[in-house]
C-alpha cells in the first residue's frame, strides 16, 4: 500500500503548487505525435484547479545535457495541455526566475504554468539543491506526478523536497500501487512476456519474474540473443554479443527453476524473417524446433538438421506463428499478465494500413490479452514500444494498467526504491 502523502492529505486551496509531471513525450515536425502522458496527468492538475489552486508544472523533454535546445522545448506540450484542459495555459520560457514570476502574474483565475524544459539547466541531473531552492521559491507545496521519472535523484525529484512540503499526485499513486500490488500478491498463475532489445536492460526483471512468475516468455531482438546463445544461426539478426554469457546463464537460471517447481521458460520457436525492413518486405518463416540440440564446447547447441535455417542476410523481426500461437494459448492458461516489450519490429506499417509485416507476433498477443480468444486476463503493460504500439492501435483504454513509466516500471518491478517517492512525505 502506498505509504505517502498525497493531495487529498494536505490542504492546496488557493496555493501555488509546484507539480512534477513527466511529458518527455515524443515529438514529431514540432507537434506531440504521443500525448498518453499528458492525458494521465490531467487527474491530478484538474484536481487543483478545482481547490482554486494555481499549479505550475515543470517538467523534462529529452536528454538537452544541460544546454538550451528548441528541440527539446515543451512548448508543443503547452498547446496539447491547452486543448485537454480547456483553461489557459501559460507558458514560462524558463523553469525559474522572472519567466515563471511574470507567466504567474498573467494567470487568471483557474489556468496554468508551464515551464521550459528542465534540463536545459545542468543543475537538473547534477541534483543541485541551489536549483531546486530556485525552483521551489514561488511554490507553497510540490507534488510529485512523474512517475516515469521518479527513478532519477534529480533536483525536481530529490532536492526539491527539502524546499516544499512534498506530496504525490494520484498518477504517482496508481503507477506505484498497481505495480507494487502485481510484484507482491499478484492472481496466479502469473505470467510474464518480456521484449525489447537489451537484455542487460531487463536482466533485473528477467531474473524478478523468473523467481515470482509461473511462465516468461521471451521475444523481441533480445529473443536473438537467447537463440544465438543456444548456437542457433541467426544471420544478419540484432543480437548483443556482449549478452550471450547473460543469456547462457539466464536459461540455467530458469532450467533451475523449472526443476524446483511449475516454472516454464519460453523461447522463440520460429521467427519471421526477412533481408529488409519494409512496409513491402518479402518475409519468410524459420522454424528452429527442426534444430537438434548438440553438445557443443560445453554448452547444448541448436543445429540445423536438414530444415532451411536463416540466411546470411536475413533478420529476425518477428516471432513466428508457432510461437506467437503458444504465447497466445499460455495467457488464455494465466490469471495476470505483465507484459513488457514488443516481439518484433512494429514500428514499421504495413503497404494496407493495417499492422505491418514484423507486428503479427505482438499482435497476437494483443488479442489474447484483451480476451479476443476468450479469457482476459488481468493485464499491465509498460515499456516504451509496446505502450506506442498499443497507443497507435487506439487500444490503450482496454487494458488493466499501462504504465507510464519505462526505467520506473522496470526498477519497481525489479524491486527497487525509487527515489523520488521515498523522498515524499509519509502518511
Ligand atoms: C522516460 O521516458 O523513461 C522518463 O521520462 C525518464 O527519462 P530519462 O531516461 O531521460 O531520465
Amino acid at each position: 500500500m502506498f505509504v505517502k502523502k498525497t493531495v487529498e492529505d494536505v490542504s492546496v486551496d488557493g496555493k501555488t503548487v509546484l507539480l512534477r509531471a513527466d511529458f518527455n513525450v515524443p515529438i514529431k515536425d514540432g507537434k506531440v505525435a504521443d500525448a498518453y502522458r499528458i492525458k494521465q496527468a490531467l487527474p491530478t492538475i484538474k484536481y487543483l484547479l478545482t481547490h482554486n489552486a494555481k499549479p505550475i508544472i515543470i517538467s523534462h523533454l529529452g536528454r538537452p545535457d544541460g544546454h538550451v535546445n528548441p528541440e527539446f522545448s515543451l512548448h508543443p506540450v503547452a498547446q496539447v495541455l491547452e486543448r485537454m484542459l480547456n483553461v489557459q495555459v501559460e507558458f514560462a520560457k524558463d523553469c525559474i526566475g522572472k519567466p515563471v514570476e511574470r507567466s504567474l502574474a498573467k494567470l487568471e483565475h483557474g489556468g496554468v504554468v508551464l515551464c521550459e524544459n528542465l534540463r536545459f539547466h545542468a543543475e537538473e541531473e547534477e541534483n543541485s539543491e541551489s536549483f531546486a531552492k530556485a525552483l521551489a521559491k514561488p511554490a507553497e507545496l510540490f507534488v510529485q506526478d512523474g512517475f516515469g521519472v521518479v527513478h532519477r535523484k534529480h533536483a525536481s525529484t530529490d532536492a526539491i523536497t527539502r524546499f516544499l512540503p512534498s506530496v504525490s499526485g494520484f498518477l504517482l499513486k496508481r503507477e506505484v500501487d498497481t505495480i507494487t500490488e502485481v510484484m507482491a500478491n499478484p492472481k496466479r498463475p502469473l505470467m510474464a512476456i518480456i521484449g525489447g532489445a537489451k537484455i542487460t536492460d531487463k536482466l533485473d526483471l528477467i531474473k524478478r519474474f523468473i523467481e515470482i512468475s509461473d511462465i516468461v516468455a521471451i521475444g523481441g531482438a533480445m529473443g536473438n540473443t537467447f537463440l544465438s546463445a543456444q548456437g542457433v544461426f541467426v544471420g544478419d539478426s540484432l543480437i548483443d554479443s556482449n549478452d550471450l554469457p547473460l543469456a547462457r546463464d539466464i536459461i540455467r537460471m530458469a532450467d533451475e527453476e523449472a526443476k524446483k517447481r511449475r516454472f516454464v521458460f519460453v523461447l522463440p520457436r520460429d521467427a519471421v524473417v526477412s533481408e529488409k525492413i519494409e512496409p513491402d518486405a518479402t518475409t519468410r518463416i524459420v522454424d528452429f524446433s527442426t534444430h537438434v540440440v548438440a553438445e557443443i564446447e560445453n554448452y547444448p547447441r541448436r543445429v540445423p538438421h536438414g530444415a532451411i535455417s536463416v540466411a546470411k542476410h536475413e533478420r529476425i523481426l518477428d516471432i513466428g506463428p508457432f510461437s506467437g500461437s503458444f504465447i497466445a494459448g499460455a495467457i488464455q492458461q494465466v490469471s495476470t499478465v505483465v507484459w513488457n516489450g514488443t516481439m518484433g519490429v512494429t514500428e514499421v506499417s504495413s503497404l494496407i494500413g493495417a499492422s505491418g509485416p514484423f507486428a503479427h507476433g505482438t499482435e497476437l498477443i494483443v488479442d489474447a490479452l484483451l480476451g479476443q480468444f476468450g479469457f482476459r486476463p488481468f493485464s499491465l503493460v509498460g515499456g516504451g514500444d509496446t505502450v506506442g504500439y498499443v497507443e497507435s492501435r487506439g487500444l490503450i483504454e482496454q487494458f488493466n494498467h499501462v504504465s507510464t513509466g519505462g526505467g520506473a516500471s522496470l526498477e519497481l518491478m525489479a524491486g527497487r526504491k525509487l527515489p523520488g517517492v521515498e523522498a515524499l512525505e509519509d502518511k
